[in-house]
């Protein structure tokens, strides 16, 4: 059992012990107190309605805080003393069967897709609080409220914007696209923007299906999930050829400017189309820009942007223009990794090889250079659209599920969260190696690539496996750098990743109720010394939920969440979970659902 941490650097707190999956509780350490920042449907715009379950529309909502909140951030702003700062999120997707009650007839389900339209996107909310450690209120008429949603217009960068295989009958210049959707992670730059990934946006459309491209990235000719086609001709590509292209305009790194409420949001073709989970920028020893960013899906891959321009300190409007534009250009890469333990020894248990390591050394494959193709076959264009057919004819390697990719911001090494890859070694797919070395890897892992001579524009690194998750009581493969299993908390599908000021890493989780039986947490992982590979739980979501978008302010004593899809397996009329409010009134109005929130923890 885990006990107070007097070695660890950072937070002082004791890890809570795992919440079992049938609890409707958001749990911290003792010595620590939680409240709602903001939650679905509360008020951030002028002439925003007080949210109402019971009296829903597309303009309340799109009003509103959107609804399934998943990459965050907390920015302080500048000259505020600690006491202003921005709240930027994500709102990847709709839980569309427990915000509504059935709809009664046509007109209303309509009504009600409308709504799940709104719900989608990007917040963003000024906060303000007495002062550094305490928490935060969100402020409900600043002039820096903004919401994004299915329906803002955004342009087009990069060398695949204006090309043909973006154009449509409403857009015949190919460089304007409304709205963003299924936005998952994301990062904040150096310069002060968010980036953000379009991840699941084939759920969104119906599609021929008939094409190698499309069926790549698995758009098919079914009615899409969340069935948009019944009130925008573009989300049915099949019905209207018009739009055949639309689904080319989805799955980038979009980038916003909080601080300017007036800006287009962009998406960055250069940085290629694949289900983003999210990008990580860090500013290379000559200038350059890398981003690290994962394709979320069975078998995708890890990708590498390298920008052209170099970043520009300070923040003088000339230098923050400048900035903006660096995502513009750049060089993609993908991941081939090559273990260093003979492949006999990878049995898909998740013993160690004799070397006692999963490890070995890797490559960044180009598949774009200086503005140009890198892949025989492939266009800039086509490369930058089908990324996914380009890493498949370039032999990159077959990942568990990268999601967050991030790079440390003191030691410059790369940490890549592999989720969790079911069908790893089953019929018909591909079988183990040494960077995804277990069949059927039901808890996923983490690991840890160091650049060549620590340069993030290296086209070669060495790497490890740091954490091969799972809950050490029932698993004799959970592997935790060494570190004694009996002394750490059990941990599965990692998802999000963060650092604290005292360099420890974060990680969030997404599975767990489904994998070792407890509800989704927050774990700190050390990274140094005696340490390394301790993991310690530091809260857990109520029942159903994820945990999101981790923010850790250790010099603060404060740590942030985005709790997305609390009680999802319930129904309006049955919900599953009461989170946050734990009550099923307010105002004399029924309040039977949960709501997707932003949670702040302090010390108290
Ligand atoms: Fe939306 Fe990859 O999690
Ligand atoms: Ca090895
Ligand atoms: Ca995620
Ligand atoms: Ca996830």
């Amino acid at each position: 059992t885990p006990t107070a941490h007097a070695a660890m650097r950072g937070l002082a707190f004791t890890a809570i012990p795992p919440v079992a999956a049938t609890v409707d509780d958001f749990v911290v350490p003792s010595g620590f107190q939680w409240a709602p920042i903001i939650r679905w449907g509360d008020p951030i715009l002028a002439g925003a309605p007080e949210f109402d379950i019971n009296n829903q529309t597309p303009e309340a909502q799109s009003l509103q805080f959107g609804y399934n909140n998943d990459y965050l951030d907390i920015i302080e702003l500048q000259g505020g003393g600690g006491r202003h700062g921005l709240l930027v999120t994500n709102h990847e997707y709709t839980n569309p069967g427990i915000m509504f009650p059935p709809a009664a007839n046509e007109a209303e389900r309509l009504q009600q897709l409308r709504i799940t339209m709104a719900a989608h996107g990007l917040a963003v909310v000024e906060l303000a609080r007495d002062k550094r450690g305490r928490p935060w209120s969100y402020l409900r008429s600043s002039d820096y409220n903004r919401r994004i949603t299915a329906s803002t217009p955004f342009r087009l960068t990069g060398p695949a914007a204006g090309q043909d295989m973006m154009k449509t009958q409403d857009d015949p210049e190919g460089t304007s696209v409304l709205g963003t959707f299924g936005n998952c992670a994301g990062g904040t730059t150096p310069w002060g923007t968010i980036l953000s990934g379009e991840e699941n946006f084939n759920n969104y459309f119906r599609s021929s299906g008939a094409t190698a491209g499309q069926k790549r990235y698995g758009l098919s000719s079914s009615p899409s999930t969340y069935g948009w086609e019944a009130i925008e001709p573009r989300f049915d590509a099949v019905a209207n050829p018009g739009y055949v292209n639309e689904p080319n305009r989805f799955g980038y790194i979009v980038e916003i400017d909080p601080l300017d409420p007036s800006a287009t949001p962009v998406k960055h073709t250069a940085m290629g189309r694949m289900k983003h989970e999210g990008a990580n920028v860090t500013v290379a020893g000559d200038g350059r820009v890398v981003a690290y960013m994962g394709d979320d899906e069975r078998f995708d891959y890890l990708y590498k942007f390298v920008s052209h321009k170099t970043f520009r300190t300070g923040n003088s409007v000339k230098a923050r223009a400048h900035n903006k534009t660096i995502l513009e250009s750049g060089d993609l890469y993908v991941a081939r990794f090559s273990g260093n333990s003979p492949a006999a020894e990878i049995t898909g248990t998740g013993a160690l090889p004799t070397d006692g390591a999963f490890d070995g050394s890797g490559q960044w494959i180009p598949l774009t250079l200086n503005g140009a193709s890198a892949v025989p076959g492939f266009t800039v264009e086509e490369v930058l659209v089908h990324t996914r057919l380009a890493a498949d004819a370039v032999g990159a390697t077959k990942m568990d599920r990268p999601e967050d990719v991030q790079p440390h911001p003191t030691t410059g090494k790369v940490y890549v969260a592999c989720t969790n890859n079911t069908q790893r070694g089953t019929f018909g797919k591909a079988g183990v190696d040494e960077v995804n070395p277990r069949t059927v890897n039901r808890d996923g892992h983490v690991i840890e690539i160091t650049e060549a001579q620590n340069d993030a524009t290296a086209t070669s690194f060495g790497w490890l496996i740091l954490l091969v998750c799972g809950d050490p009581a029932v698993s004799g493969s959970a592997y935790f750098a060494g570190f004694p299993v009996d002394q750490v908390s059990p941990i599965s599908c990692p998802d999000n990743l963060a650092f604290d000021k005292a360099g420890n890493l974060w990680i969030s989780t997404d599975g767990q109720p489904g994998t070792i039986g407890y509800n989704d947490g927050l774990f700190r992982v050390g990274l140094d010394g005696a340490n390394r590979g301790r993991v310690d739980q530091f809260l857990a979501v109520p029942r159903e939920a994820e945990t999101c978008g981790p923010v850790i302010r250790d010099d603060e004593g404060m740590v942030y969440v985005a709790v997305q899809h609390p009680g999802e397996d319930g129904s309006f009329a049955s919900p599953h979970s009461y989170f946050p409010d734990y009550t099923t009134m307010s105002g004399g109005a029924l309040v039977a659902a949960p709501r997707p929130s932003v949670v702040q923890v302090w010390q108290v």
